[in-house]
């Protein structure tokens, strides 16, 4: 009996290895208690929302307007859609107009949304490796095709490798910056040549080809380093992200879908994306959010918590001599499987060393390890011994 569907099973199916070495991990945790096993797995953000916004959310619900909880415009609030555009324009220096935002369930709605509303079946859209694992999914949920496009040495863009990606078929690529799971931020010379590539491919192919750009982690940024605008270096760019992680709001599903006023067919997209978001059942992003939203100023994150994992995780993993890139952005780090088989590693780090990490054989990326350390500091500093322990196993 057929009880679910065939694609569903193959999905389950893949997932399931990464699946049992979760379930050693909590195995583990039941019999050696939470703070014995070091869990670097999990992408929760750690911070709390920012100060000016759990006082609005207080006084908005110690005294609600009318029909607070009430369907709300598909597009979202005119206040929200605002606040979006001046946050957009003042990281990046742009201008952003509310007509042009569409409030979504989070980044991964925002996706689905562009992806339902560009994609015809069969339709190929290009996914840069290592990558955020729901991609696919995402782009299979539209009819689309995946086509993996590898990142190079330092995890940046390679135009060459790009290029011979790109077919007729070819309806976008999605960027991710800052990386997850690398840590990376692309430079201005990663994203600008793309624009360039894709410019060239659309006038061969005679296709549009939109550069969707998913930047969940772009206030969380260490070091000085550039947040590129992209709206500056290509013309199709669809902007759909989220405040889950810089903001802490992950579970209240609060994204936002954001093109530039002269895109071709402005208004052709954005009622797409009023469409798709009604039809795949979002309706509308949580109203209460945006009503909180809509009376913000200043959307601000607080770094500094981040930067500090950052470099307590950066100090432990080369003291242990792990080789990897600094985290630039976000809160991960990928660094290499001291032997190939980066599934194998990831095994003994958790049976031997209660060690929880990711295989990047998940991310498609073998030969790597994903860490989070969106944790305690505790936990970090716990973790010293055991992945010095680990790192020694293989020598
Ligand atoms: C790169 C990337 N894109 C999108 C998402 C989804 O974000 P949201 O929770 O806002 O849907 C995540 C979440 O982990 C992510 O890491």
């Amino acid at each position: 009996m057929n009880l679910i569907s065939n694609q569903m099973a193959g999905y389950l199916n893949e997932g399931s290895w990464i699946r049992d070495l979760f379930e050693k991990g909590n195995q583990l945790k039941k019999i050696y208690g939470e703070d014995k096993v070091f869990d670097f797995s999990l992408g929760n953000p750690i911070t709390e929302p920012p100060e000016n916004f759990r006082k609005e959310l207080s006084a908005l619900t110690a005294n609600p307007p009318k029909n607070l909880h009430g369907y709300i415009s598909n597009q979202g609030l005119p206040g929200a859609r605002e606040t979006v555009g001046r946050f957009l324009g003042d990281l990046y220096n742009h201008p952003i107009y509310p007509e042009s935002v569409v409030m979504t369930s989070g980044a991964g709605g925002a996706l689905n949304v562009v992806l339902k509303s560009i994609l015809n079946p069969n339709d190929e859209v290009i996914v840069l490796v290592p990558y955020f694992v729901e991609y696919k999914y995402y782009i299979m949920n539209a009819q689309g095709v995946p086509v993996y496009c590898n990142l190079d040495e330092n995890f940046q863009i390679s135009v060459e490798e790009v290029a011979s990606k790109i077919t007729a078929r070819t309806k976008g690529i999605i960027i991710n910056t800052p990386h997850n799971p690398t840590g990376c931020i692309l430079s201005r010379e990663s994203i600008f040549s793309l624009g360039e590539l894709l410019k060239e491919k659309e006038a061969e192919f005679n296709n549009p080809i939109y550069m969707i750009y998913d930047a969940p982690y772009t206030q969380l940024t260490y070091d000085g380093v550039e947040n590129v605008n992209p709206f500056a270096s290509y013309h199709r760019v669809i902007y759909a992200s989220s405040f889950s992680k810089d903001l802490g709001l992950a579970g209240e599903r609060i994204g936002f879908i954001a093109v530039d006023k002269e895109i071709e067919g402005h208004q052709t997209l954005i009622s797409a994306f009023i469409f798709a978001n009604r039809t795949l059942g979002f309706v509308n992003a949580p109203a209460l959010m945006q009503n909180v939203l809509a009376r913000l100023d200043q959307l601000v994150t607080e770094q500094e918590e981040y930067r500090e994992r950052r470099d307590l995780m950066v100090e432990v993993l080369e003291e242990a001599n792990f080789e990897f890139h600094k985290t630039q952005g976000g809160f991960f780090i990928f660094p290499k499987s001291p032997i190939p088989d980066d599934v194998e590693f990831c095994r003994i780090a958790v049976e031997k060393f209660n060690v929880l990490i990711v295989p990047g054989t998940g991310f498609g990326r073998p030969g790597y390890f994903r860490m989070s350390f969106s944790l305690p500091l505790s936990t970090i500093e716990g973790a010293r011994e055991p992945l010095k322990a680990l790192r020694n196993y293989f020598k």
